[in-house]
């Protein structure tokens, strides 16, 4: 949230007059989502702005009409639009004031931005409601590839965690998680059918995940694909691997999510590096 001493002077005195253009072109109501379309309705939206954004049709300095009017437009709930305001604001290309509005940042400066979200936070920002399935949690022997990463010595145990992740309902992945059982004790004490993951670490752990590298790939579903997600032998899988730091640097987690790959999309907001 920017202070109000960083706003654009120009918004200051537009607070009145929403970012509607005499010339003709195109508005902010001339946007729409597709709620059937498998790219998130947030990121549907924040992309209608940046063209608007980008074609000067919201100029710098001007006032994107308020909050509830764009819900109402669009048809989805302050969280969605709100998520999708976070983008561009992370982007450096508006700037949120409770209670003055958003504007378009006068001084547009684009910012690396990808955000590490869990399953929860990424679901509930596409306005759906995530849930899971519990298939198995307990004390094993790591993969060679787990011990690996998480710089485990020989004969130490990880916690292995097995969940299908639903969206509204609906199975979207199976989820298979390492983490090295000395820094996580008694994980199994938990249910990780209705916990978050990650908010339980921060909570019980003091462990707070910073960074991570994924690998996406994709591969035909196999039995236990066509069983737990219902995807058709024809279907695809999309593998995202997550090999998860800890603030401090140690390494926590390594995560594989099979997705269907129909139904789910991995998005990315990445901006070019200025050439010097
Ligand atoms: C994502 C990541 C996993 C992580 C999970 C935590 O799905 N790919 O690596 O374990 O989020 O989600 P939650 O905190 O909702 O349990």
């Amino acid at each position: 949230m920017s202070r109000a001493a960083d706003l654009p002077v120009l918004a200051k005195n537009s607070m009145r007059m929403p970012a509607f253009p005499a010339d003709g072109s195109p508005t902010v109501f001339d946007l729409r989502v597709n709620r059937r379309d498998s790219i998130p309705m947030y990121v549907q939206i924040a992309d209608g702005l940046k063209s608007l954004l980008q074609s000067g049709a919201l100029a710098p300095g001007s006032v994107i009409p308020p909050e509830r009017v764009l819900c109402d437009h669009f048809g989805v709930s302050r969280m969605t639009l709100r998520a999708a305001y976070d983008v561009l604001e992370r982007e450096g290309l508006i700037e949120c004031d409770r209670g003055r509005g958003t504007f378009v940042s006068l001084n547009q400066k684009p910012r690396q931005y990808q955000q590490l979200r869990s399953f929860t936070e990424e679901i509930l920002m596409r306005g759906e409601t995530p849930s899971s399935k519990l298939l198995s949690c307990g004390l094993a022997e790591p993969t060679p590839e787990a011990a690996k990463f998480l710089g485990l010595s020989s004969g130490e145990q990880v916690y292995r965690v097995q969940r299908v992740r639903l969206s509204n309902a609906v199975p979207l992945a199976i989820e298979l998680i390492q983490l090295p059982s000395r820094m996580v004790p008694r994980l199994d004490q938990f249910d990780l059918g209705s916990l978050s993951l990650y908010a339980l670490l921060e909570r019980e752990y003091r462990i707070e995940v910073d960074s991570c590298v994924e690998e996406i790939s994709a591969a035909r579903p196999k039995p236990i694909h066509r069983k737990l997600l219902d995807v058709m032998p024809s279907g695809a899988i999309l593998i995202i691997k997550r090999k998860v730091h800890t603030q401090d640097g140690q390494p926590v987690e390594l995560a594989i999510s099979d997705y269907r790959a129909d139904l789910y999309t991995a998005i990315f907001h990445s901006t070019r590096a200025k050439r010097t």
